[in-house]
């Protein structure tokens, strides 16, 4: 039926209507305002009356949404609704952690539900598209935008596209509180050469299979609405221009049905990237290409129609982009009811609403990760106790709410200082110690940090001198990570570091708790502190999530999906690397094996890695079928807790194929279960392996199992602690 809609309206639209559709605008004036008098404003104004423009971003709230709206349903010729677009990263009003700390949480259920909680809140405020998830893998913590992402793994980011997808777009797109996802960037943006955004891309057929791709084909298949292209180039080939990544891949084999919108001004960016000679090249690049829509380039709207006339682009190609675009604004309702977002009573009764801030210290309490907790520190007992908390992050309100959260006002995050107030059995103090404020705290504003004025030390000194322990919240800055925001030293930014030394020379019972978009170089700390705590930005609650686990009224269960570098040096640093022709040290002294002579090959704490207040066993790691009789092979293992108190334990199984056409890592993760046993209690765990798990993709980019020998590896993190092994004969 809504093919049928579409192949009428399309028979009525001009050329120029159509390029419209697959034009997309930023917000551009105060929509409830009087009308633009000139300048671009006004333009845009007079293209949303002529039905040139199919989409708007960064128009957000219902009155305004109500009023973009109105002029493209009621001024225009033929009242085709605008899709509204906004960049709902993680939260909208109410936040929850940064997508790279719901990944730490590895609980798909948890991290659907924050998606749907997201877009339950973005569509009471008008919105109907989310430019996420962002779903590149990346192995490279100097990459700002690895707090966007799943971390550096494809089958855990593979799970978490699928449930990010399932979370916003939930069963019923049409649903007034459901809004099209957006999986992007397709694709390599995760591996921009040395960490640097925008920076070029040039990887290998099989990293692109096995590692770049299969997220993007779990968000398809489970039925995305939209892809984002990307801003750099892959092979020499910028992603907005290329045939190959949006036609062959994404639209045929895949059969992707929904719309490719490009970056923002991606498309005139090939220009810059010497790839398009003008913005007339770039536009018959980017359509030919499979670009459907373009976000604020100018190009499609100024250009495309000629390169039609002048049969650059083919008007099939047009038919087809629109067709797409409109079909996603069908499936939405829009058609049928182009205000349905925009219900001021819902907007009022959702947005910061008691059930988003539950759902939110749910989602944070369960990103936290253990790092280290040596003479259990932790948890903290509940009284009696003198306690120092220190830190330029200890007592904000605003960092917490990370990066990418443009409808989140300053200081709405519960800080730690106000969490643990609500514990009143112990002495608690507070100072900042140093600063880590941005004078300017915003997105799109350079970062400046203090690394001179110490004067702020002699008072936490004196306060850590008197406590009996320390809790010091360091870390980067909520807007240290996130879009252009590389960094190349990855230790703690301005005076932090000699603020913890100073403090360890007085006291040294400190619990670290980090807030971080990414992983960071803490060598020293690991040495020294005996306790550190992974609490990245939480969101909203962060605050009372953090104190909850310090307490020890939420055990925490995370575990990192991104490796930690002891060094800047060792980046890109993944455990699922391959064994290279000299992967260990054979003849003592020798120097010819694949190492680094000043620094260990290994990562400071791998991932996967996480510990629990209790502590686990793992035993009788067994394989039970075998691939011939049923296609599968079971493998089982034995978990207990072995400690004192309840806890949850991501059981994590790699594998290992040991020899192939194509060189397999040394470990791949392809299963995982989370279980929460209490003390003394035993659970034997089944996993099933299928084709799906055992193959891989050759360089020709087909699918393929094949026979031999593989290693099975279980345990609690990527340095698993039982094995088996086992012989597929296909
Ligand atoms: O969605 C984002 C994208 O990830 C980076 N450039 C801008 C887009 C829209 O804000």
């Amino acid at each position: 039926l809504i093919d049928q809609k579409i192949d009428s309206l399309l028979k009525i639209m001009t050329l120029e209507e159509k390029v419209g559709q697959m034009n997309q605008y930023n917000g551009f004036w105060d929509v409830t305002g009087p009308k633009p008098d000139g300048g671009d404003a006004a333009k845009k104004y007079e293209h949303l009356k002529k039905g040139w423009v199919g989409s708007m971003l960064n128009v957000t709230g219902v009155k305004n949404v109500r009023a973009v709206q109105k002029i493209a349903v009621e001024e225009s010729r033929l009242g085709i609704p605008l899709i509204i677009g906004f960049d709902v990263i993680h939260g909208y009003k109410t936040l929850s952690p940064i997508p790279l700390a719901e990944a730490a949480s590895w609980d798909l259920e948890a991290i659907q539900k924050s998606a749907e909680m997201a877009a339950e809140e973005a569509s009471a405020a008008g919105i109907n598209w989310t430019f996420a998830p962002m779903i590149d893998i990346s192995r490279d913590a100097r990459w700002g935008r690895v707090m966007e992402g799943a971390g550096e793994d494809p089958f855990l980011g593979s799970k978490i596209a699928e449930a990010r997808v399932n979370g916003f777009q939930g069963k019923d797109l049409n649903a007034h509180n459901t809004i099209a996802a957006c999986a992007k960037h397709f694709a390599g943006y995760g591996f921009s050469e040395s960490g640097r955004d925008y920076n070029t891309v040039d990887v290998g057929t099989s990293t692109l299979f096995n590692t770049i791709f299969p997220p993007f084909k779990a968000a398809s298949e489970a039925g995305v609405s939209t892809f984002m292209n990307s801003f750099n180039e892959l092979n020499g080939i910028p992603a907005t221009g290329n045939t190959y990544l949006q036609r062959d891949i994404l639209k045929e084999q895949w059969k992707f049905d929904g719309f490719v919108v490009s970056d923002w001004g991606s498309i005139i960016e090939m220009k810059a990237h010497g790839f398009a000679k003008d913005k007339k090249h770039a536009t018959e690049l980017a359509a030919n290409a499979g670009s459907d829509m373009d976000m604020e380039s100018y190009a499609y709207v100024e250009e495309l129609a000629n390169l039609v006339k002048e049969g650059k682009v083919k008007e099939e190609f047009i038919d087809d982009s629109v067709r797409r675009i409109l079909k996603v604004k069908y499936e939405l309702g829009l058609f049928d009811d182009p205000y349905k977002y925009c219900d001021e009573a819902r907007e009022k009764d959702v947005l910061g609403s008691e059930k988003m801030h539950n759902a939110s210290l749910d989602i944070a309490k369960k990103s936290i990760v253990l790092l280290k907790n040596e003479g259990n520190l932790l948890p903290l007992s509940k009284k009696g106790q003198k306690i120092a908390l220190i830190g330029p992050l200890a007592a904000d309100k605003t960092s917490p709410l990370g990066s990418w959260r443009l409808a989140a006002d300053d200081n709405t995050a519960v800080s730690v200082l106000e969490g643990l107030e609500k514990y009143d059995g112990n002495n608690l103090t507070y100072a900042k110690g140093t600063d880590l404020t941005l004078e300017q705290p915003e997105f799109i504003k350079e970062l400046k940090i203090n690394t001179t004025d110490k004067s702020e030390f002699g008072k936490a000194i004196t306060v850590a001198k008197n406590a009996d322990v320390v809790i010091m919240v360091l870390g980067e800055h909520g807007f240290q990570s996130g879009e252009a925001r590389s960094r190349a030293v990855l230790d703690l930014p301005g005076l932090q570091q000699e603020l913890l030394e100073a403090i360890f020379k007085v006291n040294k019972n400190i619990v670290l708790v980090l807030n971080n978009g990414r992983p960071l170089t803490i060598n020293w700390a690991d040495k020294n502190i005996p306790a550190i705590v992974e609490a990245w930005p939480l969101g909203t609650q962060s605050g009372n999530a953090i104190a909850q686990v310090l307490y020890g009224d939420y055990n925490p269960s995370g575990k990192l999906p991104m490796s930690f570098p002891r060094s800047v040096g060792q980046i890109p640093i993944y455990y699922n690397y391959k064994n290279t022709g000299r992967p260990v040290l054979t003849d003592p002294g020798i120097v010819f094996w694949s190492h680094y002579s000043d620094i260990e090959n290994t990562p400071l704490y791998p991932f996967g890695h996480g510990l629990s207040y209790t502590s686990f066993v793992y035993e009788n790691l067994n394989i039970t079928d075998t691939f011939k009789t049923n296609g599968t092979i079971s493998v089982s293992v034995k978990l207990t807790n072995t400690g004192k108190t309840k806890g949850k334990e991501v059981v994590q199984l790699y594998i290992q194929d040991k020899f192939a056409s194509i060189t397999r890592p040394v470990k791949e993760l392809k299963g995982f279960q989370m279980v929460e046993l209490n003390p003394n209690k035993t659970k034997e765990l089944k996993f099933l392996l299928t084709k799906k798990e055992l193959g891989f993709y050759n360089n020709t980019g087909d699918f393929i199992i094949e026979s031999g020998d593989f290693n099975v590896y279980i345990g609690g993190s990527s340095n698993t602690v039982v094995d088996a092994q086992f012989n597929l004969n296909n």
